[in-house]
């Protein structure tokens, strides 16, 4: 962080209880490494401990506010998916998190969803360093929503997938877009559970429980370049560090 002189720290946590949600302590441990929001997605409910962290108020700049979950979840979930803050240079962010519906369990519209909050921010804090975090399986539909944005926000960034893509770019409009951050966790893994394990279940169908592998861990991130005026990216770079 400090050696690239990052402004805005943006990781998504849903797996950082060992492979499984996020509780309150593990949400305070990676503010006190800087964060500014954790993002999230369909694991968020994992630790039932979390609800309440995320239950205060909209308007409220907390830490439990700073952890969103997918803004097009069901209404009266938990929590929000949008965060509207300030840096401490004057500039205005917010963070947006969304989730895909192509391969995942149901829910509203992102396109639509993503239209509703850029007019919330507009009509709030007027931020123009937008990010978006849209947690999806499917590449084509995250693609899909880095045209649609294209222009209107400073990033679009995938997560969910495990695996980094190696398509990241600065579309003609100035959005920074990777169709998956990938994670950072164990590479000796099947997406970060242990091999065996996985593989017994492909082979047998039989049931059996899920645990975190730990071999070969990387750091995988994405780091965006940007006009703090008007939002506009002009680089990103994929970053995986190793052991
Ligand atoms: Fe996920």
């Amino acid at each position: 962080m400090e050696s690239n002189d990052v402004d805005l720290l943006i990781i998504n946590g849903e797996n950082a209880a060992g492979g499984f949600g996020i509780t309150p302590s593990i949400a305070e441990d990676l503010f006190d490494l800087g964060a500014h929001v954790i993002t999230t997605g369909n694991h968020i409910w994992d630790k039932k401990e979390i609800f309440e962290y995320m239950t205060v108020p909209a308007d409220s700049h907390v830490r439990g506010r700073r952890v969103l979950r997918p803004a097009n979840y069901a209404v009266g979930t938990p929590g929000f998916g949008v965060y509207e803050g300030e840096l401490p240079n004057g500039t205005k962010y917010a963070v947006m998190n969304l989730q895909g519906r192509v391969f995942m369990s149901s829910c509203d519209d992102p396109f639509r969803k993503a239209d509703e909050l850029l007019e919330g921010i507009k009509r709030n804090t007027g931020a123009k360093v937008i990010l978006l975090d849209v947690h999806g399986e499917a590449s084509s539909e995250k693609v899909a929503l880095g045209w649609y944005l294209d222009g209107r926000v400073t990033a679009v960034l995938g997560t969910h997938t495990h695996i980094p893509t190696a398509d990241e770019r600065v579309l003609p409009g100035g959005t920074a877009y990777q169709t998956d951050v990938g994670m950072s966790g164990p590479y000796d893994s099947v997406i970060g559970v242990e091999t065996e394990l996985v593989l017994k279940r492909f082979l047998t169908g039989m049931p059996g429980k899920f645990e975190a592998a730990k071999g070969n861990p990387k750091m995988c991130a994405t780091l965006i370049g940007c006009d703090g005026g008007t939002g506009r990216a002009h680089s990103v770079q994929r970053i995986m560090l190793g052991e």
